[in-house]
């Protein structure tokens, strides 16, 4: 196996970011094979070497990209005591890997959601830093009115006073609409809406970024996509 680089390793297999993992290796609490390691550019083996930060050992997990046509009814998280979650509906096959969701689809929200053991990708699609485009189709109770197209544009002003950034607003017909937001705060979309007196009916994701939900994906089924498909697609990068 290809030896890697000690801090790209812990990057892709813990959840710590890069600068918990710089302090790590400064106060020597990573280690290889038993010996203290400091430097992040050492390589490593990561099939064979033992690896272990804050005294805890870090598997090497195969990185998967899994995208799900999220039915409703179930909710975004890895595991739940009483409730269905989307890692529940993925072949078991990839059960053991660790899987979570790319933020957070309301229960009863559809579509596209990506799920994955890969962290430091997730941190990226979700921070509101790298401005990834989310979709949505949205049907409401009520006629859109034109003028909020520009309300939407210049940033609505929620409830509770947050700000949101400007997000586009496609109206299809009366009551359907596409809406296109680079965040994602708690309930966002509905909130927006809320405030132009409209409710939510229905609530679909289309895409992240350029990664649109297969047109032939069944409500619950998943495909595996490879990580320069979903890099690329998602965040505009390649798998180096
Ligand atoms: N906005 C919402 O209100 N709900 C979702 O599930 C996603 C975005």
């Amino acid at each position: 196996m290809e030896k890697v680089r000690l801090d790209k390793f812990l990057s892709n297999n813990t959840p710590f970011s890069r600068s918990e993992i710089k302090t790590a290796l400064r106060r020597s609490n990573v280690t290889v094979n038993g010996t203290k390691v400091r430097a992040g550019d050492e390589k490593i083996n990561p099939e064979s070497d033992e690896v272990l930060i804050n005294g805890k050992a870090v598997r090497n997990f195969k990185k998967v990209y899994l995208v799900i046509n999220k039915p409703s009814g179930i909710i975004s998280a890895s595991a739940d005591k009483t409730r269905k979650t989307v890692v529940d509906l993925v072949p078991e096959e990839y059960k053991h890997l660790d899987l979570f969701p790319v933020g957070r689809l309301d229960r009863d929200t559809t579509g596209l959601l990506i799920i994955t053991n890969d962290g430091e990708f997730a941190h990226k699609v979700i921070s509101p830093n790298n401005c990834v485009e989310k979709c949505y189709r949205v049907l409401l109770d009520g006629e859109i009115p034109k003028s909020a197209i520009k309300s939407f544009e210049e940033g609505i002003i929620l409830v509770d006073g947050t700000k949101c950034r400007p997000a586009k607003l496609e109206i299809i017909n009366k009551t359907v609409a596409h809406v296109t937001i680079t965040e994602g705060k708690y309930h966002q979309v509905k909130r927006m809406f809320g405030v132009i007196g409209l409710g939510v009916v229905k609530l679909h994701r289309l895409s992240i970024g350029q990664l649109a939900l297969p047109g032939n994906l069944k409500e619950g089924e998943c495909v595996e996509l490879t990580s320069n498909e979903i890099l690329e697609k998602t965040l505009k990068l390649t798998d180096s």
